[in-house]
Parts: C-alpha cells; structure tokens; sequence
C-alpha cells in the first residue's frame, strides 16, 4: 500500500470542464476514478471555487491532510493569475491561490494547466529523459504549452496565443480542438491547421519533440500522421489526465 506521503489530489480547471483525482505521485496512478464535472458558465471565481468543492467532495479527499495541487488554465506567478482567455476576467490580475486556500480551508499548491500536464509527462511520460527542448501542447478549449528544456520546465509560455499574421483569430482561436468542434471542421481540416501552428513553433523554437495533450490526444492516431513536420510529435502518455497527475506531484514537490 502507498504511503500517505505518495498521495495527493490534483484538480485540473479547464474551460470546459473541472476533473480531478486521488494519485500515487511515486508512480503517477490514478488511486480514485476521475471525477469531472462543468466548468461553470461564465468561469466566475466564486463559481469556480464552488465546483472544486464539489470534485473535492465526490473524491472524499476534503480532508487538508491530503496534499492538493489545483492546475488554473491561465498565467499563474507567484500565486496570482494574470491573464483570462477562456474564463472569467475577474481572474485578471487576481489573487487565486490564497483565494482557493481560504474557500477550501488548506493550503494548495496552484500553477498553470499546460505547465503541470509538461511535470508529469517529464516525471511519468513521454518527456521523461528527454534531451533537449521539449514542448507539450495541450488542445482543448484553448491551446496551452509547456516548455521543458533538459527536463526543467520554463513557465508560462502561452504559445497557443502565437499571432497569426493578418489574421485577427490567434493560434488557440484558429486551431483548439473547440475550433474543430464549432466549426465542424473533418479531420483532415482540423489537421491542416494543425500543420501551420506545429510548424510555426518548429520554426521558431527548433524543438526536440513535440507532446500533444488535451482531451482529443485520445484520438491522436487520427491527426498526427496527417502533419508533416521534422520534429517527432507523440500523444502525452497520460492523455488527458496528465494535469490531474502534475497538478498531485507539484503538490509535494
Ligand atoms: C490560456 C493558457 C492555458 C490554455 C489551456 C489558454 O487560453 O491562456 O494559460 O494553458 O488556454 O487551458
């Protein structure tokens, strides 16, 4: 049996949807099922708090004896967010963390969605061992990014808000799993975005290798063999799961 110290909760907030877990972070297994559930409407702090409770309460892990790592889906220093692209702007230049620690009543360990999913894919994953640069992206309702040079993570890379070029859609706008979603896009479409931003960050950054998560990595086999690019790109090992598992193992360290 693990000891106490091997388990923590992660919680993974996202746009669409807030998803958490119980994981062994000497292994990065999943202890509980996932329990998800809506991010709500407009993403209001409040709001939010609420919904992390609820995932709290459904794990039965409102006990503060329990490490917690809760992963933001926008710039997080030093506790504060700083940006809001998919949720509310009252997150703006907010004190999220120390507002999270006194709504759940413990203390938490708070960090960007992308960043935690880059943790555990260099702990757990596919980036593990990896020489070099590394850069995960995640697709969902937004593009998020991890960089990870030599197995250390540099924070807050925000590449899915890269310029597009006499466009006024940015990169996540254009080619998010949600663009592919509301515009009903095949495949093949979706991938041909694809094939532009994955070869924009090519060109730019020279990368090692490439890491796709977000919910859509499930079905990565019907997507990346359709891209073109001279960087080895993979789906994370942890799919999906990966914030839950980095948002648990930054919560002990
Ligand atoms: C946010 C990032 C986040 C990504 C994925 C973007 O809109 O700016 O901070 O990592 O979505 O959730």
């Amino acid at each position: 049996m693990a000891s106490t110290t091997t388990r923590a909760v992660g919680v993974d907030i996202g746009g669409t949807g807030i998803k958490g877990a119980l994981v062994d972070i000497s292994t990065g297994e999943l202890l509980s099922d996932r329990v998800k559930v809506a991010t709500p409407e407009g993403a209001k702090p409040d709001d939010v708090l609420a919904a992390v409770k609820t995932v709290l309460e459904r794990l039965e892990v409102t006990d503060a004896d329990v490490p917690l790592g809760v992963a933001f889906p926008a710039i997080v220093k030093r506790g504060r967010t700083l940006s809001a692209a998919n949720v509310s702007d009252r997150w703006i230049d907010f004190e999220a963390e120390q507002f999270f620690e006194e709504g759940l009543g413990r203390e938490i360990h708070f960090a960007n969605d992308a960043d935690v999913a880059g943790v555990a894919e260099v702990r757990f994953g596919a980036a593990r061992d990896v020489d070099g640069l590394v850069i995960l992206t995640t697709l969902g309702t937004g593009i998020g990014s991890a960089m990870i040079h030599n197995g250390v993570l540099i924070p807050n890379s925000e590449l899915g808000h890269l310029d597009r070029a006499g466009h006024k859609r940015d990169a996540e706008a254009w080619a998010a799993y949600s663009a592919m979603e509301r515009e009903e896009l095949t495949w093949d479409k979706w991938a041909g975005r694809l094939q532009w931003y994955y070869s924009h960050l090519e060109f730019l950054f020279s990368p090692d290798l490439f890491i796709v998560g977000g919910g859509v990595s499930k079905h990565a086999d019907k997507f990346l063999p359709l891209l073109d690019l001279k960087t080895p790109i993979v789906p994370a090992t942890h799919r999906n799961n990966a914030g839950i598992i980095g948002a648990a193992a930054l919560s002990i360290g």
